[in-house]
């Protein structure tokens, strides 16, 4: 779409200065976020077990080399590890030294684990994430309510993978394929929504089947965006309401103020906004939710339309006065 420019000023000085800091800036980010190589060797300490279907050790007794299945469930993708957003934690920073040792002494099952909000909480770093915000909405959730402590954060937001989608320059589809991987991660797949309860699961598909063109839908919104409350001052609703409450109005979503500007596009529109100065950028280059944009369209179409009358009413009417002249 290209009815306005996409950068509109152009302000000679400004361009060499920007991209300097550009450069600075991302020079200074590189730097800072990715691990160091010894972070990376000691980790495979622990990823040489850790990191894939099956591992080794030495039996002292028999004095033979024993390979041995890794359960699926300790195994960590070591790309999806070093793209997350703890890429820079040695494993002993969130896990006893003691798992240095094989085979891992029994008592270290009990070890507590760190919650979010004991290293993010209070910390100005991270002021812009509301980490105290998103943690009391994510007490009055259905999941806390109905399962207190057994539902915790790292359930969403898995300690060896979680990397923030929404916030990156990421399409608007593959942010809702994410975010929706991790709903799907218990609400398609009996064996984790049966740790927490021992309720049938729910089956997706037929539970939606009112929405029309529902594989569409599951593409270009997130469950979130019906099923949880939006807050102005956090980025992601975490306050996932009860069924009951769930959006199922089409018009909230196709229509001009469409809950998706509050939600799924705010971000985009933010940023969007400041970039390039005019507001539903997003809609325009990706979002075309029927309806949303609709205004939009019947806009320009009017003022054109305006424009042609208006112009045919002077013609019209130049006409006149020159053929009077005569
Ligand atoms: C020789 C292979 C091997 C090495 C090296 C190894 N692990 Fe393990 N680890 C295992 C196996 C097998 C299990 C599952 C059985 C068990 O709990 O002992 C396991 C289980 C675990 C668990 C889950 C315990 C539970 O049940 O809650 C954690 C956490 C863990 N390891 C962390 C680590 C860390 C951190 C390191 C590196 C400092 C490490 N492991 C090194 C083989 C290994
Ligand atoms: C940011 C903190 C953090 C880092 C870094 C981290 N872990 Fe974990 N890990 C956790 C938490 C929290 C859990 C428990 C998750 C749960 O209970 O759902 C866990 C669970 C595990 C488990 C048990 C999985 C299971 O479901 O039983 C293994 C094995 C493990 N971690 C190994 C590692 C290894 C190896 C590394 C380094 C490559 C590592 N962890 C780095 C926080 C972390
Ligand atoms: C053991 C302390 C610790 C725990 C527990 C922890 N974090 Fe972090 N987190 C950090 C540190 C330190 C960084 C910065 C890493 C870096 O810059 O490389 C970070 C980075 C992040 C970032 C990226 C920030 C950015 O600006 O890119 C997000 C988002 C985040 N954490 C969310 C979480 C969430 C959600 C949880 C719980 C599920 C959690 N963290 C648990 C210490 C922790
Ligand atoms: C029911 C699933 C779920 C639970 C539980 C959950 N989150 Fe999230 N959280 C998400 C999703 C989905 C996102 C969006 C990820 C993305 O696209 O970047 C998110 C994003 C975040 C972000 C990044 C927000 C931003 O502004 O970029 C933070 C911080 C966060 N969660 C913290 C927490 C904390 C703290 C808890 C526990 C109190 C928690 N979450 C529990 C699903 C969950
Ligand atoms: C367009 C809005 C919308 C979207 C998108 C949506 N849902 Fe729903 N969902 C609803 C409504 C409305 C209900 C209530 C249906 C009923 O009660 O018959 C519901 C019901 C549910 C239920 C309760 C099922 C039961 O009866 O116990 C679950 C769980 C659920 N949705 C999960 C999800 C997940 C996971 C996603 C993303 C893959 C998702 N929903 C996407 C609107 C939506
Ligand atoms: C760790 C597993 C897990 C994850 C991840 C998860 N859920 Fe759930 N969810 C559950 C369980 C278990 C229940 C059943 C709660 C109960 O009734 O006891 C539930 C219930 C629900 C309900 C129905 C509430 C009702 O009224 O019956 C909705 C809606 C829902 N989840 C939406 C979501 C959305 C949206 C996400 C992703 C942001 C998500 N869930 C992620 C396990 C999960
Ligand atoms: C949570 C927001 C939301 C809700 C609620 C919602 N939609 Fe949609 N709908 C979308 C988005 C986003 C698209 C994707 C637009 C695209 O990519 O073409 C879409 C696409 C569609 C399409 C497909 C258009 C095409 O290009 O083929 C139809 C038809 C549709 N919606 C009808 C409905 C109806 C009928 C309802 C109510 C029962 C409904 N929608 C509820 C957001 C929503």
């Amino acid at each position: 779409m290209s009815f306005f420019p996409r950068i509109s000023i152009k302000v000679p000085v400004s361009v060499p200065l920007a991209l300097f800091m550009a450069v600075m800036l991302s020079g200074a980010i590189d730097a800072q976020n990715k691990p160091k190589k010894e972070t990376i060797d000691f980790n495979e300490n622990c990823l040489k077990c850790h990191g894939q279907s099956k591992y080794k050790y030495l039996n002292p007794e028999s004095g033979s080399e024993v390979t041995k299945r890794m359960y699926a469930e300790t195994i960590i993708n070591r790309t999806e590890f070093y793209d997350s957003n703890h890429k820079t934690f040695k494993c002993t920073d969130c896990h006893s030294e003691e798992y240095g040792t094989f085979p891992h002494a029994g008592n270290l099952r009990m070890e507590s684990k760190y919650a979010c909000i004991d290293c993010h909480g209070g910390d100005e770093t991270y002021a812009k994430f509301q980490f105290e915000k998103i943690e009391s909405e994510f007490h009055e959730s259905v999941h806390s309510t109905k399962h207190s402590e057994d539902f915790n954060c790292w359930m969403c937001h898995n300690p060896h993978s979680y990397k923030i989608s929404v916030r990156s320059e990421d399409k608007i589809k593959d942010i809702v394929a994410y975010d929706n991987a991790i709903c799907l991660n218990c609400h398609a797949d009996i064996t984790n929504y049966q740790m927490l309860t021992d309720k049938v699961n729910p089956n997706i598909v037929k539970k939606h089947e009112w929405l029309p063109n529902q594989a569409l839908h599951f593409k270009n919104v997130r469950c979130i965006e019906c099923h949880a409350r939006t807050n102005d001052s956090i980025l992601v609703a975490h306050n996932i309401q009860p069924k009951a409450k769930a959006v199922r109005r089409c018009v909230e979503c196709h229509s001009t103020n469409s809950i998706l500007m509050a939600s799924l596009y705010k971000y985009k529109v933010q940023e969007g906004r400041s970039k390039a100065g005019f507001y539903n950028g997003v809609i325009m280059n990706e979002g075309y939710v029927i309806g949303a944009n609709r205004n939009y369209y019947l806009g320009i179409l009017s003022l054109i339309m305006f424009g042609c009358v208006a112009a045919g009413i002077l013609i019209h009417a130049s006409l006149r006065i020159l053929k009077r002249k005569k």
